[in-house]
């Protein structure tokens, strides 16, 4: 078998260096380049996987502007390339504000053709293992095609899915509105032996009270006024397939009574009708609520609540998933250069910092939302933290730090001077320099009794 020798792209001026590298670098397909506009030509039209760039490029050669420019030109069309700049011996500062700017390495002239050939080296095999894994995520079963993310808190959930799925045991998926919960309850369905009948799928808290139960459980013609005909409930429906409860805690109690039945004898009584109807179905349900408070409070049925949930998988929330958010965003960014016909590269800089710093409360719904507006506004080939609006939240999020981090530390202080003086109000205002009408506002602001005071009464 010929193995197709890989592609590295020289970007470097000097005729001299370009000999030099042909040499010793001849385990690798070398193509060249002079400059920023060439090196993106060979770039589109050679795909290397690892390019190794002069800052000093012409028209300004002792400048490294040009050379910073090609990294990011190269980075935003191809961001899995790995590019190692090559700087002049005393240019530190322009190396690493390149390895700042997503450069892998950087090595200083002048070239010593067997150390630059390890970097070159471990940069291909980066670039190889990066490949695999990007391969392995996409070969998953077509169940969880869809579902993106690496980290281990979101591969966690799926190796339970996959385990979980092809039992009939009734899942109860938990997680804050729009973690996913819809898009597991279908793998769910999908990767069991009852892939190929129906799933249905019913939200508990869109349908009002009155017409829920008929919804579920169907009805007779002339069960209530307008039941022209006999219809079938969602859970016959369902025959032989699954039955999604969404927002299970939104459930009614008379209702709850009534799906307990079903969920225990597997027959449901249609509306305005006596005979009893066997059904087989698989139940997954999904709730953005805390069942076990809703259960301790009287609002949700135990013995439901104990049939609902034979295995519980709660989805992490999207800022608890290490990595993930990036590797969604750029997900969507693809899928909606495709849907809106643009051709976005992807993410600047401070882009992917609020992306990463934010706290996504709607999580991966709120993601594809803003980066879907992100878009449609992006007025550069880089969505900017501005497209997203991301921009004033980031600060508001840092304000309400700063103020937060400032109580706690008050707080803290408050309690030290106090633990110091035994709680006597007039030395402990005198250490921390406030006066003590302002100390006794601040002990009711966080709320810290007079220990001293109780200890006498
Ligand atoms: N891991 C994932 N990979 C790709 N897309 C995802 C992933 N998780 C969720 N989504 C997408 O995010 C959106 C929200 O997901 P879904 O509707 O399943 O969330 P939910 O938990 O049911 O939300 P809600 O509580 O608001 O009903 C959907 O468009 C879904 O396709
Ligand atoms: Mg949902």
């Amino acid at each position: 078998m010929v193995v197709k020798k890989e592609y590295l792209l020289i970007v470097d001026d000097d005729p001299g260096i370009q000999k030099q590298l042909k040499w010793s670098l001849d385990k690798y397909n070398l193509v060249f380049a002079e400059d920023r506009a060439s090196a993106i030509k060979q770039l589109r039209r050679f795909e290397p996987a690892v390019v190794t760039l002069d800052l000093g490029l012409p028209p300004d050669p002792a400048n490294a502007s040009e050379g910073l420019m090609a990294l990011s030109e190269i980075l935003a069309l191809s961001p899995s390339t790995k590019v190692i700049v090559v700087t002049g011996n005393d240019d530190k500062d322009n190396a690493l504000r390149a390895v700042a700017d997503g450069a892998y390495d950087y090595y200083h002239k002048p070239i010593d053709p067997d150390v630059l050939q390890i970097i070159i080296d471990r940069a291909f095999q980066l670039h190889r293992l990066e490949d695999e894994n990007r391969r392995l995520v996409e070969s998953k079963s077509p169940a969880t095609a869809g579902i993106i993310g690496n980290s281990p808190e979101m591969t966690r959930v799926l190796r339970l899915i996959e385990r979980v799925a092809p039992t009939e045991a009734t899942a109860l998926l938990l997680g804050e509105s729009g973690t996913g919960k819809e898009v597991f309850a279908r793998a769910i369905h999908q990767l069991s032996p009852r892939r190929n009948a129906p799933f249905i799928a019913i939200n508990c808290a869109s349908i009002p009270e009155n017409l829920l139960e008929s919804e579920l459980f169907g009805f007779e013609k002339g069960a209530f006024t307008g039941a022209h005909k006999k219809t079938q409930g969602k859970i016959e429906c369902a025959q032989g397939g699954t039955l999604f409860l969404d927002e299970i805690g939104d459930m009614p109690g008379a209702l709850q009574a009534k799906l307990l039945r079903f969920l225990q004898e597997r027959v449901i009584e249609p509306v305005g009708g006596r005979t009893e109807l066997p059904v087989d179905v698989r139940v997954v349900c999904a709730t953005n609520r805390d069942l076990k408070e809703m259960v301790e409070s009287g609002e949700f049925r135990e013995d439901l609540f104990y049939r609902i949930s034979e295995i519980t998988f709660q989805l992490p929330a999207l800022r608890e998933r290490e990595g993930d958010v990036v590797l969604l965003a750029r997900s969507f960014l693809h899928n909606y250069n495709s849907e809106l016909g643009r051709n976005l590269l992807g993410f600047n800089e401070t882009a992917l910092k609020a992306i990463c710093s934010y706290s996504w409360p709607g999580n991966i719904r709120e993601l594809q939302n803003k980066v879907k507006s992100a878009a449609i506004m992006a007025d550069s080939k880089l969505i900017s933290a501005e497209d997203l609006g991301l921009d004033l939240l980031a600060e508001k999020d840092m304000a309400f730090n700063l103020r937060a981090v400032r109580e706690e530390a008050e707080k803290k202080l408050i309690f030290k001077a106090f633990s110091y003086t035994d709680y006597n109000i007039s030395r402990s205002a005198e250490l921390l320099g406030v006066t003590r009408p302002t100390l006794y506002s601040l002990m009711d602001k966080y709320n810290i009794t007079d220990e001293r005071n109780k200890r006498a009464q």
